[in-house]
C-alpha cells in the first residue's frame, strides 16, 4: 500500500438515481504519469473530486488512500500532499505554461 500514490477500492457515487461511480478501483504507483481516460459524462472528474477530497466518496465505497492518507480518517493529510488544478482553469489562454507554473509556486508560498 505504501508504494501506492493513490489507492482506491470499489469507489463509488451516485447522484440521485444516477449511479455515477459503479465500484472502481484505482492502484497508481508513487512517481508515475496516470491518465484517467473515459467519454462524457463517464465519472471522471467525479472520482477526480473524490479523491482530491472536494466531494465525499458514496456509501459503500472501500479504503481511499491519497498519499498514503486515509481519506476517510485523514483528509487534511492527504489535501497537503496533494495539487489540483481544475479542467477549465480561467487563465490557462492567458498566460504561459511557465507563468502557470509560477503562479502555482506563489500560491504554495514556495521560496525564490
Ligand atoms: N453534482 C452533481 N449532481 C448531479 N449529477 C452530477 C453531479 N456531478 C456530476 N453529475 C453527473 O455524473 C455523471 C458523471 O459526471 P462527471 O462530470 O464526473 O463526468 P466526466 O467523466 O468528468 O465528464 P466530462 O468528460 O464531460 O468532463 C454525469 O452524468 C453528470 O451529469
Ligand atoms: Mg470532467
Amino acid at each position: 500500500m505504501t508504494n501506492l500514490a493513490i489507492a482506491a477500492n470499489g469507489l463509488r457515487k451516485s447522484y440521485g438515481d444516477k449511479n455515477v461511480l459503479d465500484g472502481i478501483d484505482i492502484a497508481v504507483p508513487r512517481g508515475t504519469v496516470f491518465s484517467l481516460l473515459g467519454p462524457n459524462g463517464a465519472g471522471k472528474t467525479t472520482a477526480v473530486k473524490i479523491l482530491s477530497t472536494l466531494v465525499p466518496p458514496g456509501p459503500g465505497s472501500g479504503e481511499i488512500r491519497v498519499g498514503g492518507h486515509d481519506l476517510a480518517t485523514d483528509p487534511q493529510a492527504a489535501r497537503a500532499a496533494i495539487g489540483v488544478t481544475g479542467q477549465f482553469s480561467a487563465v490557462d489562454g492567458l498566460i504561459t505554461g511557465e507563468e502557470n507554473m509560477l503562479l502555482m509556486a506563489d500560491l504554495h508560498r514556495l521560496p525564490k
